[in-house]
């Protein structure tokens, strides 16, 4: 066993231009590992806080006080630990602050940390880190299905539609690589669509277009031109998705579209977002309905868990407990795995075992604030868990992801592509395009 010998941490910055932890974890044998904080805008109320400063500088958005807890009582706990046990480390973390929230040491500096004893913990082994990551935790590796976003909305693109990612997959892609190439096609499709119309305005925080939109349902009509002007029938090779995201805009079950300047009860939003389902080929459909509105997620996955996914993102926040629950109660039928929701790679891994427990289907997921870190590209290879939601085909923060899973997928083999396969039982899988 090489155990842990040092713990450094420094702030970098995102690609929103805001203050992230970073961390680097050197073992006792010379290797090393480095995680970053990634930091989300649309965020649940049950999620994991960043610590963050206040104050007037840099936005009141530094992390001082979280690199402060990384040096002064993070790394002490950690000095000497093994890295491959990554269980036992993550519990040393949590002992430091059990609180909910983790709002003592912060999630950003708890995450950071996680993901760099991941990363040495794969270097001490010296084994790539999506094989070490399926090696501890006893799963299949595959290579995911990738969910790229279009479109931009709701609170990454200033509100400009209500809808927050319009995205595509691609679950007829031979491979991942060939699921780029076709997305590649849709993105610039959609970008001349929206350059002829005089709409063209640059991207939105994940490198979606930026939606200049009448209507949610215009940015749907858009998508799916776009991916007849790709040379694709739309709900053949490729399908849409969306995240509603619908914390953002409704409160109690009752919801606001600013766009459309209209207000409605869970009822309505679910029978406008069931006319959705019926008229375009959406596949999965994340947060729909409000983290508060446990009786609209029912009713919904009552009415469309058969035919589509249904992601819990801000409705679970990555919690084991949540996700259980959910399952009980008949909400959702799939979970959005961020591992900063929940601050620690540990619990992160325990959602997505709760949710295969549960018979849902699971998404390793990036945050709309990202940096260079790839973590989530071998997490999603490494769980087996199909998919991964990194936002659009711009931007390196994003393509930094992607890149990293053809170089993934080159060394797995593309057999471990797996494709429609989480899909199936899906508008996709079941509905006859025609
Ligand atoms: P966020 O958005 O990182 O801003 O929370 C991503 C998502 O909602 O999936
Ligand atoms: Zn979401």
């Amino acid at each position: 066993m090489t155990a842990i010998a040092s713990t450094a941490c420094r702030r970098v910055w995102d690609s929103r231009g805001h203050p992230t932890v970073e961390v680097e974890v050197t073992l006792a044998n010379g290797a090393t590992g480095r995680g970053i904080a990634p930091a989300g805008a649309s965020r649940g109320t049950r999620e994991a806080v960043d610590l963050r400063d206040g104050g007037g500088r840099v936005q009141g958005k530094d992390v001082q006080g979280a690199l402060d807890g990384v040096r002064t009582r993070i790394a002490p706990a950690i000095l000497g630990m093994d890295p491959t046990d990554q269980g036992a480390v993550d519990a040393a973390i949590i002992a430091l602050d059990p609180s909910p929230l983790k709002d003592g040491l912060g999630g950003n500096a708890t995450v950071a940390t996680s993901l760099a004893v991941l990363h040495a913990g794969a270097a001490a082994q010296g084994k790539p880190l999506w094989r070490y990551i399926a090696d501890l935790n006893g799963t299949t590796p595959s290579i995911p299905l990738p969910e790229i976003q279009i479109f931009g909305g709701g609170a990454h693109a200033g509100r400009r539609v209500d809808v927050q990612d319009f995205m595509v997959m691609v679950p007829g892609a031979a491979d991942f690589g060939e699921a780029l190439e076709v997305t590649n096609e849709v993105y610039f499709a959609a970008g001349d669509i929206m350059a002829r119309k005089g709409r063209m305005a640059g991207v939105a925080d994940e490198g979606g277009w930026w939606p200049i939109f009448d209507s949610n349902e215009e940015a749907l009509e858009t998508l799916v031109a776009a991916i007849e002007l790709a040379g694709e029938k739309p709900g053949e090779r490729v399908v849409i998705s969306l995240d509603i995201a619908a914390s953002e805009f409704g409160k109690d079950g009752r919801y606001r579209l600013a766009l459309e300047d209209r207000e409605m009860e869970s009822g309505a939003l679910i029978e406008m977002l069931g006319g959705w389902l019926d008229t375009y080929p959406i596949a999965s459909i994340e947060d729909p309905l409000g983290e508060d509105d446990p009786e609209g997620m029912v009713e919904f996955t009552r009415q469309f868990g058969s035919r589509v996914q249904i992601i819990g993102d801000d409705y679970l926040v990555t919690n084991a407990r949540l996700v259980s629950e959910a399952a009980e109660a008949g909400a959702c039928n799939a979970v959005l795995v961020k591992v900063n929701q929940v601050g620690t790679v540990t619990e992160g891994v325990a959602a997505f075992s709760a949710a295969r427990e549960a018979g849902y289907g699971a998404v390793v997921s990036a945050r709309s604030g990202e940096t260079e870190d790839v973590t989530i590209s071998h997490l999603a290879t490494g769980l087996g868990c199909g998919q991964l939601k990194v936002g659009s085909f711009t931007r390196s923060e994003r393509m930094a992801k992607w890149n990293e899973s053809l170089r993934i997928e080159e060394a797995a083999g593309s057999g471990a592509f797996v494709g429609g396969g989480p899909l199936a039982g899906t508008w996709w899988g079941q509905n006859d395009p025609d």
